[in-house]
């Protein structure tokens, strides 16, 4: 089974579908601890209902922040950090440490709309279709190889909420697949780009109409 390390700032429903697919069996793991720099994140308290452990690490010292994040990872032998709504940007060093073993999901198509409020951009920028990415990371922020997108309709009445709750829905399933991926061993990073060996697919078992997936989903 998969040791995953969850790092969460907010409410953390993306942690949520982590748990839920590997308590359902769509992931063969088990999210070991949550680490929040926001002790109120609603993310901890979910960790607790679930009865993982939910550690908090103040990030007012950057360089300490990280230190202790990396020493308890490292302590809990986890083998996959996923940032799930995890709103700082890491440094280099921490991002050397767990090359490779380090995903982000991010509420657009990269590379556009990096940054906060992806969504948001997006409408205000008239894209007609947005959606969402994981990947890895790397040293700058929502760069790194790609491993899954899903595009979504913007529709004409949207607003910045309706659409990303919409981009939302789709994240719940990209992300707890990416973490299938990675623990089948089917994820192999070729410089930019990410390989997805070939193996079962989501497709046919947990899709929506009007959304399309990206290759290995
Ligand atoms: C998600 O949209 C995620 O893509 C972005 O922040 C949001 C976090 O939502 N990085 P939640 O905390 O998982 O509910």
């Amino acid at each position: 089974m998969l040791k995953i390390g969850v790092l969460a700032s907010g409410r953390g429903t993306n942690l949520q579908a982590i748990i839920d697919a590997c308590k359902n069996g769509l992931v063969n793991g088990r999210v070991e601890l949550v680490i929040s720099d926001n002790k109120d994140a609603f993310a901890l308290e979910r960790a607790r209902n679930n009865g993982i452990e939910a550690i908090h690490v103040d990030a007012g010292n950057k360089k300490k922040h990280e230190e202790t994040m990396d020493k308890i990872l490292r302590n809990a032998a986890i083998e996959l950090v996923v940032g799930a709504g995890y709103m700082r940007v890491l440094s280099p060093w921490f991002i050397k440490r767990w090359y490779g073993k380090l995903i982000n999901i991010h509420p657009a198509l990269l590379p556009s709309f990096k940054g906060i409020d992806a969504q948001g951009q997006a409408l205000s920028y008239g894209v007609k279709i947005t959606g969402c990415t994981t990947h890895f990371m790397d040293e700058k922020p929502d760069h790194g190889p790609i491993i899954l997108q899903a595009a979504v309709r913007v529709k004409k009445n949207d607003t910045r909420d309706s659409l990303a709750e919409r981009v939302l829905k789709v994240e719940h399933q990209i992300l707890p697949r990416s973490i299938d991926l990675f623990e089948k061993g089917r994820l192999i990073i070729e410089g930019r780009k990410v390989n997805i060996l070939p193996g079962d697919s989501w497709l046919n078992r947990y899709s929506y109409p009007d959304v399309f997936y990206s290759e290995g989903y």
